[in-house]
């Protein structure tokens, strides 16, 4: 198995390793049973309240409680909405690619999911760095450099963008990343090689469901273990941060629908679900995904 670097805290005396971080054991494994929601809900403080997420102190330090709104935002906020039921299906939806991916040996913040909304995480100081892995050209690519929409990539491409929405998320070279000391070089190389492992593990994981994972993005932080902290993806992997096409019709099951006014949003987040296995109530594969059929009902051509 693959194991991803370590890095030491800046400024930190050699051989002197404290491991007197409160309650950091608890980010080792499952909290215990004993950890009641009416607790958690009780006691918690909000720490941040993003576009799609907030964020409240979790029950134990260094844990914080992720809670998945159906609000959605795109063109860097500029235009607003909501799609029903999306937090609920995107807190599930990450959950399942959260523990798939610890499965292979990623390091992830994904505790346990809390409730139909909620899910428990390890507080990660968040590299302020958007990943974006591409497989297919789509969106600001195509745009930018004139490739058309759908056209496969030679190969996958990594790019960075910097957080940071009053600049729009300017995209970014890893010598930005250096010279600002955004993220170490050692921690880039953990980044790199684990965004290509999780696209390679997603690109199979969506096709065994007919879907084509054009591109994503994902977030890392560090955690800090005394002196040394290493890198874990962090945030959420979603329809919110992913553009999934069905390989048979090519209908969008992601943000796309909502950016574009495509609409059927609410049912293409759930149609990802549902061939995830993760719908209750789910007569099985049968039916076929009708976009049109659905477009119509709304009296859309
Ligand atoms: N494990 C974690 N520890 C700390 N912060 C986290 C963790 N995982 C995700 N976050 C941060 O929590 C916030 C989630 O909220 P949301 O996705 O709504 O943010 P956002 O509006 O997209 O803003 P941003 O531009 O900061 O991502 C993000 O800022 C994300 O970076
Ligand atoms: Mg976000």
């Amino acid at each position: 198995m693959l194991a991803y670097g370590r890095q030491e805290r800046p400024g930190a005396c050699d051989g002197f390793a404290s491991n007197a971080m409160p309650g950091f054991c608890i980010l080792a494994g499952p909290l215990p049973g004993a950890v009641q929601e009416d607790v958690i809900m009780s006691r918690r403080r909000q720490i941040y309240e993003g576009k799609a997420k907030i964020l409240y102190e979790g029950p134990e330090p260094g844990t914080i409680i992720q809670y998945f709104k159906d609000d959605a935002t795109a063109f860097n906020a500029q235009k607003r909405g909501t799609i029903n039921g999306k937090g609920v299906i995107n807190n599930r939806i990450s959950e399942y690619v959260f523990t798939r991916l610890a499965h292979i040996g990623i390091p992830t913040h994904f505790i346990r999911r809390l409730n139909m909304r909620e899910q428990l995480v390890r507080q990660a100081e968040i590299i302020p760095i958007e990943v974006v892995v591409r497989n297919i050209a789509a969106g600001s690519i195509s745009k930018r450099l004139g490739i058309e929409e759908g056209e496969p990539l030679p190969h996958t491409l990594i790019e960075y963008y910097y957080k940071d929405d009053a600049l729009g998320d300017p995209m970014i070279a890893e010598e930005h990343i250096a010279c600002f000391g955004w993220a170490s070089n050692e921690e880039m190389q953990d980044i790199s090689s684990m965004a290509i492992r999780v696209n390679d593990f997603l690109c199979g994981m969506f096709a065994a469901i007919n879907i084509s994972l054009v591109d994503f993005k994902l977030e890392f932080g560090r955690i800090w273990d005394g002196d040394y902290s290493r890198v874990i993806l962090a945030d959420e992997i979603s329809p919110d941060g992913c553009r999934l096409w069905d390989m048979t019709t090519g209908e969008k099951l992601d943000k796309d629908r909502f950016r574009r006014d495509l609409g059927g949003e609410e049912e293409a987040y759930q149609e990802v679900a549902r061939r995830l296995g993760l719908l209750e109530n789910d007569g099985g594969p049968s039916e076929v995904f009708d976009l049109g059929a659905h477009r119509k009902l709304r009296g859309k051509k």
